[in-house]
């Protein structure tokens, strides 16, 4: 169990502020009945290599975030890490470097990453659903998502992650096959099943959505644990 202390210092590098004692750390995680129903792998040929895969996205248009786009932005971390963290699309930050989560909300999610021993530089490696920089910072659309999410299926295929942490409505929608909002849905180990392989997927508010709702921060920090106590990272 996490000492107290250690639980500050955590906290601490999250953010977050004063501890709080958490109610589920000690109940064993449920698996969900749930399992994803992701049927995106289709168009694309059944391996490619995460090179392969990043040479196809770099000159995509299958959508027309290509138009508007500065550059493709694929992965960032560790090909074939134990973790695998799946975010919603690149901000501006992520436009202008070529590299995911590199702005505030990037810097919150090293953070978390951090709270669990995790880092990009360590164990993790990390995607976009859509992995083009939708203008204005918007949404990404369904449709883009229908055009993208097979790179992102393929993406995971290939790196072979043990877990997966989705971050936002868009990674956890996609990869879970719901319509369901981020708050029913955490909580549980989810299992996403590609060719056959069940792999498990904790899921969490998005780092943006922390930064306009830190009283939200507490959930997150439950949700790292859940995914800690899985005991693959
Ligand atoms: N938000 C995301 O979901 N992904 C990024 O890469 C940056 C911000
Ligand atoms: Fe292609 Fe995805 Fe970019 Fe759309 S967002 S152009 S599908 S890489």
């Amino acid at each position: 169990m996490t000492s107290t202390r250690n639980k500050a210092d955590l906290f601490n590098a999250m953010g977050i502020g004063p501890v709080w004692e958490l109610r589920s750390q000690d109940e064993p995680s449920k698996p969900d009945a749930m399992a994803s129903g992701v049927g995106l792998d289709e168009m694309l040929p059944a391996s490619l290599s995460l090179e392969s895969l990043q040479e196809m996205v770099a000159v995509c248009k299958k959508c027309g975030l290509c138009e508007t786009r500065k550059q493709t932005v694929f992965a960032d971390g560790i090909p074939h890490a134990p973790l695998m963290v799946v975010g919603e699309g690149p901000g501006v930050d992520e436009d202008a470097t070529g590299r995911p989560f590199v702005g505030k909300s990037g810097q919150l999610l090293d953070r978390m990453l951090k709270a669990v021993g995790a880092s990009r530089t360590n164990n993790t490696y990390i995607a976009n659903v859509v992995k083009c920089h939708p203008p204005g910072n918007r949404n990404p659309e369904q449709a883009e998502i229908e055009q993208c999410s097979p790179y992102l299926v393929q993406q995971i295929k290939a790196s072979g992650p043990k877990v997966l942490l989705l971050v936002g409505r868009f990674a956890i929608q996609t990869l879970l096959n719901t319509k369901k909002p981020v708050g029913e849905l955490r909580g549980v180990v989810h299992q996403v099943t590609l060719d056959g392989r069940d792999i498990p997927a904790v899921v969490t508010y998005h780092p943006a959505y922390l930064l306009r709702r830190p009283e939200e921060k507490s959930k997150a920090w439950d949700d790292l644990l859940l995914l800690k106590q899985q005991g693959l990272i």
